[in-house]
């Protein structure tokens, strides 16, 4: 299982892939599933602002597409632009979703003094959306 250092390094890694001409803000994004796989992702704008995405649903749609449900346990969010990147709203929502079963999910950040800190998806987002 890859170390929450791990995680960061490949999220700052795969920023050097955001395509973000309109904000000049790029992201990375690095997501752990329970059985041990990482899927990568970068924000993707596009001419028309509202069409963006996100790095950290880039992410987690690759790892849906890579076969992954509900096991969603840690991710790592880097922006050479900005310490402490935290998620937007939508992913916060959109980890949720992906997230196993009675566990939290680690959210990765890099804090003002260029330390690895975690939080947690309950931390920013206590109450959830759903249905039934
Ligand atoms: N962005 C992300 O990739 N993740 C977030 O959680 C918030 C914002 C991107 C979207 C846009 O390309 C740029 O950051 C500036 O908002």
């Amino acid at each position: 299982m890859k170390t929450k250092e791990e995680l960061f390094l490949e999220a700052k890694k795969i920023s050097e892939n955001s395509y973000s001409p309109y904000s000049n803000f790029p992201v990375g994004a690095c997501c752990l599933f329970e059985n041990g796989k990482t899927y990568l992702g970068v924000n993707v704008e596009n001419v028309s602002y509202g069409l963006t995405l996100c790095a950290e649903r880039n992410a987690l749609s690759t790892a849906c597409a890579n076969g992954e449900r509900k096991g969603l346990i840690a991710i790592a969010i880097y922006s050479p632009k900005q310490k402490m990147c935290i998620p937007c709203g939508a992913c916060l929502q959109w980890m949720a979703e992906f997230r196993a079963e009675n566990k939290d999910v680690s959210i990765i950040l890099e804090n003002e003094k260029g330390e690895i800190i975690e939080h947690t998806l309950k931390d920013f987002l206590p109450f959830t959306f759903k249905f039934n």
